[in-house]
């Protein structure tokens, strides 16, 4: 086999610093920040295309959000780890880049990866993505073609790195895997260092890989958690939280058929397994496959537990490979955004729930909250919060969204309707035995839906006018509380 490792990098610092200093990526951010849709209070691509947040962590009190960020999107070629950073969750400082394809082990991308924090350094864990391109190979990139490295950078503050260390390349990893073995997670567990990486193997089952270390430098395959009967091709972007003494493993399997089950919307899910495991023998007990999101757009998502506890999850608000319009925003230069932060917590049904992170209430406004008794109907700017707390947990209701999104009850099943305003989003439907509680977020082009404290979550974009907007609920059965929020940053 030729050696095909990319002689010219993509792209380093120095000409990241070039290019965005040109005038017409100048220009770009003008028209970027001309568009309406560009959200008030998510994190979003200052141009370009954003996908899956990384390396999440707090440190000295500064939340570090990195993500996948490709600010010349659609040129595909230079992927890097785009870096934000907040004290508060509302307001976001945007930085440079953090991470380049700037060597040969991650010449086609800084792909995702996790942060781990050790005696005030950060540990940031990585997938360097390399892909060959020679005339006379034909490579499928699954079993020929491609090198996904395990990469170690640490940073004193956030900013500045490391040399780049290679830990773990194909070779070192099981050999009946493919070659799509990506996205470490690292975790402390029982005195050792835990990483856990996506993979999928030769028969094409998707699995995370669990290694382990003393040190958080030489691994050692340990064994992969894997779904019976197997579940998806490939798992991409694991992550193993412990919430509230309870484990799970949360992962996004592709290649899932579509028709297996009415809650499998889309072939690329996200969702969670209960996991018990004792990080010390080889048996384990994954419960059966949940879905994290009912929604439209929601993928890749990381969890983290910040200073105070909490474990903090932030999602790609998009879905790879969907059967509607992904990129509505790009004719004004940029798309995708992550989702809102939300906390992990643990319901009595040993449920994994998601609860917006209580900073975000800081930016409620002119409130109203009022009893309703079947109807209730006010006016709203696109960025706000609607609570329903329901009285009759059974009662059908439809609730009407800003322009035409809608939200039904009926007969036990809660129905997003988006199908005026999705752009080729139409309408996902869940079993759910009774509607106590809704916690509504609506930005610009976003609406994120918390059911029942968060035991079902919708998170979709929303394309409509945005103008003269309305919330209205009508029943002839519902009744309860009401309040709904302006929201301002
Ligand atoms: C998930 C994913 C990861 C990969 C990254 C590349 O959305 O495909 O598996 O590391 O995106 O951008």
């Amino acid at each position: 086999m030729p050696d095909m490792t990319a002689t010219k990098l993509p792209m380093t610092q120095a000409e990241y610093q070039e290019r965005v200093q040109s005038p017409a990526y100048i220009a770009l951010c003008q028209r970027v920040q001309q568009d309406p849709r560009r959200f008030q209070y998510h994190i979003q691509p200052p141009t370009g295309w954003l996908n899956d947040p990384n390396g999440l962590c707090q440190k000295d009190g500064v939340y570090h959000i990195y993500h996948q960020y490709v600010p010349f999107y659609p040129e595909r070629c230079n992927v890097v780890w785009g870096h934000v950073t907040t004290t508060d969750f509302i307001h976001y400082d945007y930085h440079e880049p953090a991470l380049f394809p700037d060597t040969a082990w991650d010449a086609n991308g800084p792909y995702s990866g996790s942060a781990l924090l050790r005696d005030g350094t950060i540990y940031l864990y990585y997938t360097g993505n390399v892909r060959y391109v020679h005339p006379e190979c034909d490579y499928d990139y699954i079993h020929s073609g491609r090198e996904q490295n395990t990469i170690l950078t640490t940073s004193p503050d956030g900013f500045q790195f490391s040399t780049k260390h290679l830990l773990m390349k194909n070779v070192d990893y099981p050999a009946d895997l493919t070659l799509h073995v990506r996205d470490p997670q690292v975790f402390s567990e029982n005195g050792r260092y835990c990483m856990i990486q996506g993979a999928r193997d030769q028969d094409n089952r998707g699995c995370a890989l669990l290694f382990e270390s003393a040190d958080g430098w030489d691994w050692k395959y340990k064994l992969r958690f894997q779904a019976t009967p197997p579940f998806g091709y490939m798992w991409e972007c694991p992550n193993y939280v412990k919430v509230d003494g309870k484990a799970f493993l949360i992962a996004c399997p592709q290649g899932i058929p579509v028709e297996a089950t009415a809650l499998h919307f889309n072939s690329n899910q996200c969702g969670w397994f209960s996991l018990d495991y004792d990080f010390v023998g080889e048996a384990y007990t994954l419960g059966a496959f949940q879905p994290l999101d009912y929604g439209f757009d929601f993928y890749a998502p990381q969890a983290f537990r910040d200073a105070t506890g909490r474990c903090i999850l932030l999602g790609w608000m998009a879905t790879p490979d969907a059967d509607y319009e992904g990129e509505t925003t790009l004719n004004c230069g940029w798309t995708h955004a992550l989702t809102i932060p939300r906390q992990l917590l643990v319901n009595e049904q040993g449920r994994l729930c998601q609860k917006p992170l209580d900073e975000l209430k800081e930016m409620r406004q002119a409130g109203q909250t009022m009893a309703f008794v079947g109807t209730f109907e006010t006016e709203t700017p696109a960025c706000f919060e609607v609570e329903l707390q329901m009285e009759q947990p059974q009662a059908d209701f439809t609730l009407s969204l800003r322009e035409s999104a809608t939200l039904q009850y009926a007969n036990g099943v809660l129905s997003l309707d988006m199908t005026p305003c999705g752009a080729g989003r139409t309408v996902h439907a869940v079993p759910v035995p009774a509607v106590r509680h809704l916690d509504v977020w609506s930005d610009s082009s976003s609406l994120e839906i918390f059911v029942n404290d968060g035991e079902w979550v919708f998170t979709t974009r929303v394309f409509d006018s945005m103008q003269n907007l309305r919330i209205a609920l009508r029943s002839d059965h519902a009744q309860g509380t009401i309040a709904h929020y302006m929201l301002m940053v």
